[in-house]
């Protein structure tokens, strides 16, 4: 039997400057209406995940504080962006798409200045693998870049005239008003900026609600947006959701909603404003993706996919692969190697090399995927892997659980966490089932290597899911490819040319083809009289 070596943290002395925190990090400033505040109201700690050994057990560093705002303060950041779009007459909204480019250009080269620093917090603050930390900055900034490309491109097909019926009609995507982002913390960048970038530089404004844990990561970035964009335009909020989102949807002055969280949380933001037709959303929800090993998959390429599908970043992604379905034919041989995968998966602090599997930054964490497992234990599965399960502070070495009960908590629950549960089927007709009755509806993976058999499953099962991924792992990339999901896993599409669309509206200019219209609109767009009149085109 394989030896499984003992989890403990690491002494935190020594490490390189590109890893120390020079201190802790206090955060007192928010920015509201272009000015950078400093806050004196309550604060929460930040403890990292990344923890000391002490006599008493392992204790989590202390890496600083954030301001914990209240109704007042999410009132005044809402104020400031309605001030600032003005009922879609301020300088943001009505500037040409040209110039917001220019803004957001300005945007970006500020942060790639402060990416060291970034990286830095992502490690401390969710623990995140420092590769993994340093392309989730970089796959960010390259997202901003391939959005503008998009923008140029959306602004070209609309910077003419046409003319149909005998009406002249310019039509352009306007933006909607005051969005209000909040993203998650397992992607605090990349999951974040993938809404308010676009939502941005189509021309709303934006309240950013950061989420509890990943924090402090954002504070670098607070003097970038300042400087790059109008006052108003961007304005942050801290502390709790219920302390800060529900006054704001309450408000009924949040015109978007882009959230990534829980189904039910959205629900419930939903529900807080007054006038919910008014309201769009955006939300990127629960997940709890499959994977089906087909008695024929290459069972080499199976396992590795499984492993870094189920696995990566703790499995703490919306897209990891949460439930296995193999064949019973080869569920013995798929479930050792799979073990033996798993077992040497490399646990330790983000910033070793090869690491895979680091500390958990969600309080309570590890007690509730040890609830998950005993619970499926108790209805029948094992834990297949050496030492699966085990606890040491915020560390959970991962536990490949087999086989599990459909009446378990883990078969239907979303775990987000390193704990990978696998079922054997015999009739295909068994995954299929569970994909039909899951709650969720994002992706699915399916391992084979028949034609025949991957086509039969693949008609009827695009109708379930919104990506199917054969021989491969589930996931959100490239980021030109739509992502979205079915059910309660998502509203509203996803993807660099898409999100300029969900946050904008379709709007046209018309007017029936007279000689004093045609000299009218020919004036305008001579002397170049208007942002939205204009036949410009980008280059
Ligand atoms: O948590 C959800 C992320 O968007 C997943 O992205 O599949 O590229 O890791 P990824």
């Amino acid at each position: 039997m394989a030896t499984v070596k003992q989890l403990v943290f690491p002494p935190l002395q020594g490490l390189a400057p590109a890893i120390t925190l020079d201190g802790p990090v206090e955060q007192r400033e928010y920015l509201i209406d272009g000015e950078i505040r400093r806050w004196s109201g309550p604060v929460a700690d930040v403890l990292s995940p990344i923890s000391q050994e002490t006599p008493d057990g392992p204790r989590q560093v202390r890496i600083g504080s954030y301001p914990m705002f209240g109704e007042a303060e999410a009132i005044a950041a809402v104020d400031a962006a309605a001030t600032a779009y003005d009922s879609g007459r301020g300088e943001w909204p009505t500037l040409a798409v040209i110039e917001r480019i220019a803004h957001m250009e300005g945007f970006v080269h500020r942060m790639v200045a402060r990416r060291a620093e970034v990286v830095k917090l992502i490690m401390w603050e969710i623990a995140k693998a420092r590769p993994d930390a340093e392309r989730e900055f970089d796959r960010t900034v390259e997202y901003i870049r391939d959005t503008l490309d998009a923008l140029k491109e959306l602004d070209r097909s609309s910077s003419r005239f046409t003319i149909e019926h005998g009406i002249i009609g310019q039509i352009r995507r306007g933006p909607l008003g005051v969005v209000l982002c909040a993203g998650p913390y397992n992607y605090p960048l990349n999951e974040t900026y993938t809404t308010l970038i676009p939502a941005l530089v189509m021309g709303n404004t934006v309240v950013f609600k950061t989420p509890r844990v990943g924090v402090l990561l954002h504070r670098p970035l607070l003097e970038a947006f300042r400087d790059a964009f109008p006052r108003g335009v961007v304005n942050t909020v801290y502390g709790s959701g219920r302390a800060t989102m529900t006054p704001l949807m309450a408000s009924g002055r949040i015109d978007v909603l882009a959230f990534i969280g829980t189904s039910t949380a959205a629900d419930a933001l939903k529900k807080a404003h007054p006038r919910p037709h008014r309201l769009r959303s955006v939300l990127g929800l629960e997940a709890k993706n499959p994977a089906i090993v087909l008695p024929d998959a290459d069972l080499e390429l199976a396992v590795r996919e499984s492993v870094l599908g189920a696995l990566s970043f703790n499995g703490q992604r919306c897209t990891a692969l949460k439930i296995l379905f193999v064949h019973a034919s080869i569920i013995s041989e798929f479930l050792e190697r799979l073990s033996a995968a798993v077992t040497s998966l490399d646990i330790g602090m983000p910033w070793q090399d090869g690491v895979a599997i680091t500390p958990l930054p969600e309080p309570g964490k590890p007690a509730y995927l040890t609830e998950l497992v005993d619970d499926a234990v108790r209805l029948g599965g094992r834990v297949v892997n050496p030492g699966g399960g085990e606890v040491h502070g915020t560390l959970f070495r991962p536990a490949v659980v087999y086989p599990t009960s459909p009446e378990s908590r883990l078969y239907r629950e979303e775990q987000f966490g390193p704990v990978v549960p696998v079922v054997a089927f015999d009739d295909i007709e068994e995954p299929i089932r569970y994909v039909i009755e899951s709650n969720y509806g994002q992706q699915l993976a399916i391992f084979g290597s028949d034609p025949e058999t991957i086509a039969h499953l693949v008609d009827p099962m695009v109708n379930q899911v919104c990506r199917l991924n054969i021989n491969s792992q589930c996931q959100r990339g490239p980021d030109t490819f739509p992502f979205t999901g079915r059910k309660d896993s998502a509203e509203g599409t996803l993807s660099v040319s898409d999100a300029l669309r969900v946050f904008t509206i379709r709007t046209l200019v018309a007017a029936k083809s007279t000689d004093l219209n045609r000299a009218i609109l020919t004036d305008i767009v001579r002397e170049r009289r208007s942002s939205f009149l204009s036949t410009d085109f980008i280059l």
